[in-house]
């Protein structure tokens, strides 16, 4: 079909181009017909543009403008005119002009789309991501798509200047287990064979450091069949980076950069660095969490030195146990009905807690359920801790230490909801986590699992403890926190082959297994692996975050549903016969 290319985008027009003849391509948004002339917002990704087609302008076209429909793709040309007084529409650039339609042609019809291509859409996300590349259509979706690929291209050029080499490794590759479940590829070749898609480049990002290659990064897609949650995907993007001859204060000083970098070329802000830091058990402690959401205060405390003496059983046996006692204080929430307290109770329920202990401060003392299990010192140091006075609520959890720091964690940011502590803080929140346990111990599997993966460095001072205590070695390990999520996750790597072997060891991995599983690393290790360290970002959550979404998948262009299925594709799917059986495959 013959068409007139676009001499402008539906972006472009201002009052500069008035009498000039265009040219405009693109989709019809929207259609108007005002009892004779007819009004279309033309749309493309530029914006959009009003054109009309007026009978005694131009009679032919007025003829095909009374065919064309919503996602019509045309090709209109024709000129620029000052609108109206009166009918401008300042809310958008091109608003104070329309283009009087000359000629036009249908380049192609559509379908009634099965939602309309606007922003705010109310339709179930399902029937969004069946229609994806309409979905892609609206503004909204562009915006996010856009806002991605600028972070693509600042990151890039942050990196590149500060030498980092962008290398691809392989998407098929060794089953090299790290922490979540594998996607296996099966081998036509090689009979019974797989590869498996890699969870991260982690491998050969070091290989790469033992090939002097000194810094490396790659925007990279990485793979992990794990349950899906808003921030997670089976397939995600990482700016996956290594560095040589570094410690820890240079990899957050590098990062620090970028994301400097990224939130000036983003968001226009200007990220104050160094960015503050808080160890692995501070954070517990205080925000019961290692992805702490700091954009609000609420810190939680621990109480076990109140009840070192006490005879309430349930904070007495917890202190016997090794546990910790842990409180909150909602500050002016003392007004709280019994019901709201039950629903509350019901929340740490659900996450696995025994009960939810409350108390409300009044003028003259405590008013709660087990109040009277309590000492006048220990309520009064209570008050005193919690820094309580009259009108506040005060919660306790006790239990093991880690569980009921979490369970703490949870109801600190379901508190945060209810009194609205958030409210329109817009100031990004990051923050380092430090000093991670190197292992965390698994009850029922009885082993020792790498809180990071394999391949992270004890802190140094620790070695002893590696096969002694196991469970107290810190690691050189650390994650960066953006507003509550988790955003990059690193460390300093073993780059000696005893010191790892070691590591296998405490995480009760056999040589052999050792060999046959790490074995090519392990020898690379042989010959003149430099110090190295590195991090990655989970870039659908940096994205997700920049572009003010609460899921991942609003800044994927194809993403999948929870269930790990592609809606607009239906894969997984099945496949015929014979390619089962090219790959040596039966299905049970
Ligand atoms: P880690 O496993 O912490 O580290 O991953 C790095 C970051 O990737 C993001 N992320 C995810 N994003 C979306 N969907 C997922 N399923 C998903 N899983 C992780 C998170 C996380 O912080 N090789 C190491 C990095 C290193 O040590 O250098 C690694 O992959 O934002």
């Amino acid at each position: 079909m013959k068409f007139n290319k676009r001499t402008h985008t539906c972006g472009e027009l201002r009052e500069d181009n008035i009498d000039q003849h265009v040219v405009l391509n693109g989709w019809v948004d929207t259609r108007r017909d005002l009892g004779g002339v007819i009004f279309i917002d033309l749309r493309d990704r530029y914006g959009i543009t009003q054109v009309v087609f007026e009978p005694t302008f131009n009679q032919s076209a007025h003829e095909i403008g009374k065919d064309l429909r919503s996602e019509y793709v045309i090709s209109i040309e024709g000129k620029v005119r000052r609108r109206p007084a009166g009918t401008e529409n300042p809310s958008i650039p091109t608003g104070f002009v329309d283009v009087m339609v000359e000629k036009v042609v249908i380049l192609n019809k559509s379908l009634t789309p099965p939602f309309q291509i606007k922003d705010k859409l109310d339709v179930h996300e399902d029937i969004r991501l069946k229609y994806r590349y309409l979905d892609l259509r609206r503004k909204e979706m562009q915006d996010n798509i856009i806002l991605r690929h600028k972070m693509y291209q600042s990151a890039r050029s942050y990196l590149g200047a500060n030498d980092f080499i962008e290398i691809e490794t392989p998407v098929l590759m060794k089953s090299t287990p790290e922490g979540a479940r594998d996607f296996l590829v099966p081998s036509r070749l090689h009979r019974g064979r797989f590869y498996a898609l890699p969870q991260s480049p982690q491998q050969y990002k070091q290989l790469l450091m033992v090939s002097g290659f000194d810094r490396y990064f790659q925007i990279v897609k990485c793979f992990r069949d794990e349950d899906l949650r808003a921030d997670r995907q089976p397939e995600f993007t990482q700016i996956d980076l290594e560095m040589s001859f570094v410690d820890s204060e240079d990899v957050y000083e590098m990062m620090e950069g970028l994301m400097k970098r990224l939130f000036k070329d983003i968001k226009g802000y200007d990220l104050q660095v160094p960015l503050p830091r808080l160890t692995f058990d501070e954070a517990m402690e205080k925000y019961g969490s290692d992805k702490p959401d700091l954009r609000f205060d609420l810190e939680m405390v621990t109480l076990n030195e109140i009840f070192e003496e006490t005879e309430f059983k349930v904070f007495k046996d917890t202190l016997n146990n090794n546990g910790i006692i842990t409180g909150l204080l909602a500050a002016g929430c003392g007004d709280y009905t019994r019901n709201q307290l039950d629903v509350l109770t019901d929340f740490v329920k659900k996450l696995g807690a025994g009960g939810l202990i409350w108390m409300r401060v009044k003028e003259d003392g405590l008013e709660a359920p087990i109040a009277k299990f309590l000492s006048d010192n220990e309520k009064s140091e209570l008050k005193r801790k919690l820094n309580a006075s009259a009108g506040d609520l005060i919660f306790i959890l006790s239990g093991p230490r880690l569980k009921a720091l979490s369970i703490m964690g949870s109801l600190r940011l379901e508190m945060a909801k209810r009194m609205n502590l958030i409210g329109d803080n817009i100031e990004p929140k990051l923050v380092w986590i430090t000093d991670f346990p190197l292992l965390e111990w698994d009850d029922e599997t009885h082993r020792y699992y790498a809180m990071h993966h394999p391949f992270t460095s004890p802190n140094l001072e620790d070695l002893e403890l590696l096969s002694d205590d196991p469970g107290k070695v810190k690691a050189r390990a650390y994650d960066l926190v953006y507003n509550g999520n988790e955003i990059a996750g690193g460390s300093i790597r073993i780059h000696d082959a005893k010191l790892q072997g070691k590591m296998f060891d405490a995480l009760g991995i056999s040589n052999e297994e050792a060999e046959t599983k790490f074995g090519f690393l392990m020898n690379a290790f042989k010959y003149g692996a430099p110090p190295h360290g590195g991090i990655a970002f989970g870039f659908d959550r940096l994205a997700m975050l920049f572009a003010n979404q609460d899921s991942i998948r609003e800044v994927i262009a194809f993403p999948k549903t929870s269930s790990g299925m592609s809606l607009m594709d239906e894969s997984p799917s099945i496949v015929d016969e014979s390619q089962l059986k090219e790959l040596h495959i039966k299905i049970k």
